[in-house]
């Protein structure tokens, strides 16, 4: 089995909720690099970006994925924007196995808006408080796909049946 399962995609679709059911089916760790970015710095997303702009979140985020490149047996929830760091993902990528969870704009639309967490983990990205959700899918789209080696389309799927789905897709590829 893969060193690591590393789950990508957009905000609010899932990753960490998945990740927690995920590494428990596997008997694996979890790892969050919001979690990791929040407890290095000990303030929030939103404080970080308040203070120090996206820059400063960018570069606790760059550090935190460098670090979960040493994990083993561990799935990793990344926050929607941890591609753009290209750097990082040789390492991180190595014996891993990369999900792209992929979810409509719409649903990811009310998510954000729903998700209390949204508060103080999901800034506007480009400051002004209405992001432009499409164009910055658009953007992202083509390297959730490059990185990825298996996309699970959430679409109407329950979080158990979207485990199931990587699950059934690991086990695919063992054989
Ligand atoms: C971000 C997504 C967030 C968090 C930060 C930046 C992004 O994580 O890392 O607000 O750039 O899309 P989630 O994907 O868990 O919402």
């Amino acid at each position: 089995m893969k060193k690591r399962i590393i789950l990508i995609g957009f905000r609010a679709v899932g990753k960490t909720t998945i990740g927690k059911k995920l590494a428990a089916a596997l008997n694996y760790g979890f790892m969050d690099s919001d979690e990791v970015v929040t407890e290095n710095a000990g303030k929030s997303v939103s404080e970080i970006v308040d203070e120090g702009g996206w820059e400063r979140f960018r570069s606790y985020e760059r550090e935190a994925l460098k670090k979960m490149a040493k994990s083993e047996k561990c799935v990793i929830a990344t926050g929607g924007g941890a591609v753009m760091h290209e750097e990082v993902w040789g390492l991180l990528k190595k014996d891993s196995f990369t999900v792209w969870l992929h979810g409509d704009i719409d649903t990811i639309r009310e998510r954000i808006a729903g998700d209390p967490v949204s508060l103080h983990q999901r800034p506007s990205l480009n400051g002004n408080g209405v992001d432009d959700l499409e164009q910055v899918l658009e953007t992202r789209a083509p390297i959730y796909d490059k990185l990825s080696d298996f996309k699970v389309d959430t679409g109407k799927l329950d979080i158990h049946e979207v485990v199931f789905k990587i699950l059934d897709m690991l086990e695919k590829g063992e054989n």
